[in-house]
């Protein structure tokens, strides 16, 4: 997947993946989010940047923050917003996904929010719909969570600043992650000084010096001296066979501890995309505890999203014409 999600003139008007995208782009989409956070502080939560606008949320996938977030973001930006119940649509009598997309799109959808379990999903998608319609890649099989990515690095950028200085270590199943794929990719572009993959190797890809990290497969080891920990969820329904022992077995080897988390910087933040399995690849103090950033990360996808929306529909001459949060 290369660019085709910018336009000619270099603007998103697909967003299906980090790789490819320069960092000035990603740049805006956090200096953007930055003022569209300071709208959940007030009375009244909403721009009309996107009034008019019809934004289809299409989860293929099961979700609780990403849709949601997504559906509040598009309120906040004043979108007619729909949530397609897949399990209720036609989509359960043998109707296509191209048909489906076609019917939607003949309700004069402006932009599809696509989660879907086969990777290369909504890039698929966003090949088949009118040249005004954007697709947002809400988490496609095992290939990319862009907006999350983008939520996790807008967490980092609150608490650190200066991506160049971190050390950032990614631990869990990075084989079956959508999520760490996007997330290594926006590292890199953002020029984080040392990104570490830490897991047992079955849970690594096999490639995965290409994708400039360094491989850790002692979590004692991996943590020392960072400054930023993601612990990351074993994708149990994307596991072909046995891939590991048990999750009492993993949680003891990678399962990040009170006492592991010391290893890392005094200052070290710990987040997690979501959903949480404690006791298995984190123990609920430290989930809890005064390090966790977890929550805040939920609380930035909403600011994300508006932006990811907003730019991708076009709004760059409403918000420098004053109609900024
Ligand atoms: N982080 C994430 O994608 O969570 P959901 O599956 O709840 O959307």
């Amino acid at each position: 997947m290369t660019n085709n999600q910018l336009t000619d003139s270099g603007h998103l008007r697909h967003f299906l993946t980090i790789e490819g995208l320069k960092r000035p782009l990603l740049t805006e989409i956090m200096d953007r989010a930055e003022q569209f956070s300071s709208i959940t502080n007030r009375q009244v939560k909403k721009v009309p940047l996107l009034r008019g606008k019809t934004i289809m949320n299409l989860f293929f996938e099961n979700s609780t923050r990403t849709r949601t977030t997504f559906e509040l973001a598009a309120k906040r930006l004043s979108a007619d917003v729909m949530n397609l119940n897949i399990s209720t649509s036609a989509t359960s009598k043998g109707e296509s996904l191209l048909d489906t997309l076609h019917n939607l799109e003949a309700m004069h959808t402006d932009m599809f929010v696509v989660r879907h379990s086969q990777s290369g999903a909504a890039e698929f998608i966003a090949q088949h719909v009118a040249p005004h319609v954007s697709v947002i890649n809400a988490g496609d099989g095992c290939h990319a969570h862009p907006t999350q990515a983008m939520l996790d690095m807008f967490t980092i950028r609150r608490h650190k600043q200066h991506f160049p200085d971190l050390r950032v270590a990614i631990i869990g199943d990075i084989l079956h992650s959508r999520v760490a794929r996007s997330q290594i990719q926006a590292l890199s572009t953002l020029g984080v000084g040392e990104i570490r993959v830490i897991g047992p190797k079955t849970l690594l890809p096999s490639d995965c010096q290409t994708l400039g990290v360094h491989v850790y497969h002692d979590i004692d080891e991996g943590l020392r001296d960072v400054d930023v920990i993601i612990t990351l969820r074993l994708q149990n329904e994307r596991m072909q066979g046995a891939l590991l022992p048990s999750a009492r077995e993993y949680f003891q080897c990678f399962g990040l501890t009170e006492e592991k988390l010391q290893l890392a910087k005094p200052d070290a933040i710990v987040m997690h995309p979501g959903p949480i399995n404690r006791g298995v690849e984190i123990a609920s103090t430290v989930a809890d505890g005064p390090q966790s950033v977890i929550l805040e990360q939920v609380t930035h996808g909403i600011a994300i999203r508006m932006a990811v929306m907003s730019m991708a529909l076009g709004s760059q001459s409403e918000l420098a014409e004053g109609s900024t949060p």
